[in-house]
């Protein structure tokens, strides 16, 4: 039987309307796109999701403004595919004309044929009142950012001078960046061999092993990556190995490891830490680590528990360095997950910092005296982070916070940020204390 083919704006309407319903765009994209045909037809089909998701309440708002009378339930997809459209129209170079009439087309595969028309006249009509029908929407900044209301309400708070540049920051488009795997060879021989397969790179200035392509491509264009020459990994995240510092023989707990991207480059950083235990709570998830292990030639003991019991898995014996890359909002990475914008609730905030302050509580007796913890999220909110640090070294005689004298992000008493777009970089914060 000849395989199933879908095109790329019908996929798109279903991997979006899982996504709305609820599910994370990590576990539906995949699987939306299988049916997808690969190279550009895949390539359009990932633009449309992350383009619309981006600037999903904007695009919601032109649209239902263009719409005589809102559509029924049961025609969600039809409203899914007028995003598309209006995406297209507003924020893509495709001549407007072909795609309106591709998107509209897409009605038929959806099983809708009577809206074919619709679809038509709505995107026409915006193409004609294109410049009133935006400023009509952007007059509110939570539309015109493409954020929920709390959430800028949250970064306004947080950096009232740069809260826009957040958002302008969480809008574009990520760029794609490598580590280099230094056990196997340095970031300039790395580069050379990018140059070789053609592609265009340039070194960090701040994280020493990271290489930034000028355009993202597909793994499997990366020389040597099967071998484990290389990882994909943003560079704000490459940061921790820095702090970290571990010295010979240090074992290190990874407490909240999975995938296993720090675990991976703490490896290939420190030859010569001693045990290094990479924890996760989520066992699904550790075969990832196991993966990025294998991949590299690396080696590290993996458990899985919860590591606000250590009872459950801990034997006992101290460690010289923990990484606590705590769960957080992900306030920090919007533009590599713009689901969360849409998923993520308010009231989510006070059980992610209960479980942030019970990890740095239940771990602390872990660490040896004189060593020390790093704790981190890709967060930028201060509830999960310097707040979380503070209250902890005031109810914690033995809990010295580290000044960080990093020439990137911007110093707190507690910590550093890294806010999003700074020299490439994903939103991030970091943290160090140590015991005295
Ligand atoms: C930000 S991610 C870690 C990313 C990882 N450090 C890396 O660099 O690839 C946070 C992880 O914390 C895990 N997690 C959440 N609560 C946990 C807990 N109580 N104990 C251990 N792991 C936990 C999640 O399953 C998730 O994999």
């Amino acid at each position: 039987m000849a395989k199933a083919v879908t095109n790329a704006r019908t996929a798109a309407v279903k991997v979006l309307g899982r996504v709305l319903a609820g599910r994370s765009l990590g576990d539906v994209l995949e699987d939306g796109l299988r049916a997808v045909p690969a190279g550009a037809e895949q390539a359009l089909a990932r633009e449309l999701i992350y383009g619309v998701l981006r600037w999903y309440s904007r695009l919601a708002a032109v649209r239902d403004n263009l719409l005589a009378r809102p559509l029924k339930a049961r025609d969600a997809d039809i409203g899914l595919l007028l995003l598309l459209g209006l995406y297209q129209c507003i924020e893509l170079r495709t001549p407007p004309h072909a795609a309106v009439a591709a998107t509209a087309e897409v009605a038929r595969s959806l099983g809708k044929p009577w809206a074919v028309g619709l679809v038509n006249a709505v995107l026409r009509r915006f193409l004609r009142e294109r410049e009133t029908r935006l400023a009509a929407a952007d007059a509110d900044p939570a539309i015109r950012h493409a954020h929920p209301q709390w959430l800028l309400a949250r970064y306004q708070e947080a950096w009232p001078d740069r809260w826009q540049q957040l958002l302008e920051a969480n809008n574009r488009r990520p760029p794609m960046t490598l580590r280099v795997n230094r056990r196997r060879l340095d970031r300039a021989q790395y580069l050379e061999l990018l140059q070789d397969a053609g592609l265009s790179a340039t070194p960090h200035p701040y994280a020493a092993d990271a290489l930034t392509l000028a355009t993202p491509v597909p793994v499997t264009r990366l020389p040597g990556f099967d071998a484990g020459l290389v990882s994909v990994q943003d560079a704000a995240a490459q940061l921790a190995v820095d702090l970290l510092d571990v010295p010979e023989g240090g074992r290190v707990l990874d407490a909240c490891a999975a995938p296993g991207g720090k675990t991976c480059h703490l490896l290939e950083r420190y030859p010569a830490a001693g045990e290094v235990v990479a924890l996760d709570i989520a066992p699904e998830r550790l075969a990832r680590i196991e993966d990025n292990l294998r991949r590299l030639g690396l080696q590290a003991t993996v458990l899985a528990g919860d590591a606000t019991k250590p009872a459950s898995w801990w034997d006992g014996t101290g460690f010289e360095r923990i990484l606590i890359d705590a769960p957080c909002s992900g306030s920090g990475v919007i533009r590599r997950n713009p689901d969360i914008k849409w998923l993520r609730r308010d009231s989510d905030l006070p059980a992610l910092v209960a479980t942030q302050r019970q990890l740095l509580a239940a771990l602390w007796p872990l660490l040896v005296p004189g060593g020390k913890l790093v704790y981190a999220t890709c967060s930028v909110l201060p509830e999960e982070n310097e707040r979380v640090l503070a209250d902890f070294v005031a109810a914690q005689p033995d809990a010295q916070p580290l000044s960080l004298a990093q020439e990137w992000g911007v110093q707190q008493r507690y910590g550093r940020y890294i806010l999003t777009g700074d020299a490439g970089m994903d939103g991030f914060y970091y943290g160090c204390l140590l015991k005295t």
